[in-house]
């Protein structure tokens, strides 16, 4: 059998771990052949493929990036997108996973792997990626502690996730931020000021952790878009640590800066864990594909890698709850 991979979406590291993995279980327990297909969806719709074999995978496992190319094409906003489409497997976030699951109710034969930075997906415990983005965003954090010390100075760490807090949240109790913002709570400018008077109180500097899609509780515009769509209809994000950084200096008289880590998040190499997650995806993703189980994400839930439906990790986004918010509030101030 002859198995085509690709990678779409925005990147993130231990998407070249999955592929590995897919590509030496598939030949040396299942015989099969692999096509690589470049650049996400486009790959398929535009016939873009590149040799993928055990020797295209080798020195691949460290490395950040996809070998295939990614890309935000959505065949479904294409004329002809989805009959140009054919027998794939596809390794995705929100969206690739999304164009994945309405693939599969045509009846195209496909396989997802839960990729993504935002670990937004329901139906996995995580997504593989997450892990190198929080300690990314927490290695961050422990540095502009100090020289916020240094200048007696409030920093503003913008981190990514578009609809979900997670890393945010994870990477802000990580690292002892003094708020963390973030998409699921709106966010009241006035309590955040407080919490910046109450550290300086204590003679320390307070370091505020913000999801690029947090919002002021009171619809003030300070989240931004450029007004810019992607092929999905998502606007491109950025600039909410800056405008805040100007309201907290406008309404403390402390001098604020904002840090925006963008796609240093995404880049790089994977740490341990999201290099372990991914290959236990790619081997359980090859043995789906073997077994005829289409239409099936991997998970991990707890220890185990499971297949779920498809619809299971799409159909709904995985937010943060009050209750996993409230253990980071603890620390708040
Ligand atoms: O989907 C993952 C993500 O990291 C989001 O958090 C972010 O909004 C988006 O990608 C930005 O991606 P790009 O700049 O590549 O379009």
């Amino acid at each position: 059998m002859r198995v085509g991979v690709l990678t779409g979406g925005g990147d993130c590291p231990g998407l070249n771990a999955v592929i590995r993995a897919v590509v030496r279980k598939g030949v040396k327990e299942h015989g099969f052949e692999f096509v690589g297909f470049c650049d996400g969806w486009r790959g398929p719709l535009e016939g873009l493929t590149m040799p993928l074999g055990i020797e295209q995978c080798r020195g691949i496992l460290p490395r950040g990036g996809t070998i295939l190319g990614s890309s935000r094409t959505n065949p479904f906003s294409v004329e002809n997108g989805v009959e140009r489409i054919r027998e794939n497997l596809a390794v995705g976030g929100e969206d690739t996973l999304g164009v994945a699951t309405k693939l599969a109710d045509l009846g195209v034969r496909v396989v997802g792997v839960p990729k993504t930075i935002d670990n937004d997906l329901s139906g996995t415990d995580f997504t593989f990626g997450f892990d190198t983005a929080v300690n990314i965003a927490t290695e961050a954090i422990d540095r502009l502690h100090t020289t916020a010390e240094s200048h007696h100075r409030v920093l503003v760490v913008e981190v990514m996730g578009r609809h979900a807090g997670w890393i945010a949240l994870h990477a802000g109790i990580a690292g002892g931020a003094s708020a963390v913002l973030i998409p699921e709570v709106p966010f009241d400018i006035e309590a955040v000021c407080a919490h910046v008077e109450t550290r300086f109180h204590s003679e320390y500097a307070p370091i505020i952790v913000v999801s690029e899609g947090a919002v002021p509780a009171d619809g003030s515009g300070m989240t931004l878009a450029s007004g810019e769509k992607d092929a999905f209809g998502h606007v491109r994000l950025g600039g909410i640590g800056d405008r805040l950084a100007r309201e907290i200096e406008d309404r403390t008289g402390k001098e604020a800066r904002a840090v925006v880590l963008g796609h240093v998040q995404r880049g790089g190499t994977p740490t341990a864990f999201d290099r372990w997650l991914a290959t236990r995806f790619g081997l359980q993703a090859i043995d789906a594909v073997a077994d005829g189980d289409y239409g099936v994400m991997v998970a991990l839930r707890g220890a185990d890698i499971v297949r779920v439906p498809l619809i299971e990790g799409t159909g709904e986004l995985k937010v943060v709850s009050p209750r996993e918010y409230a253990e980071a509030q603890v620390f708040f101030g």
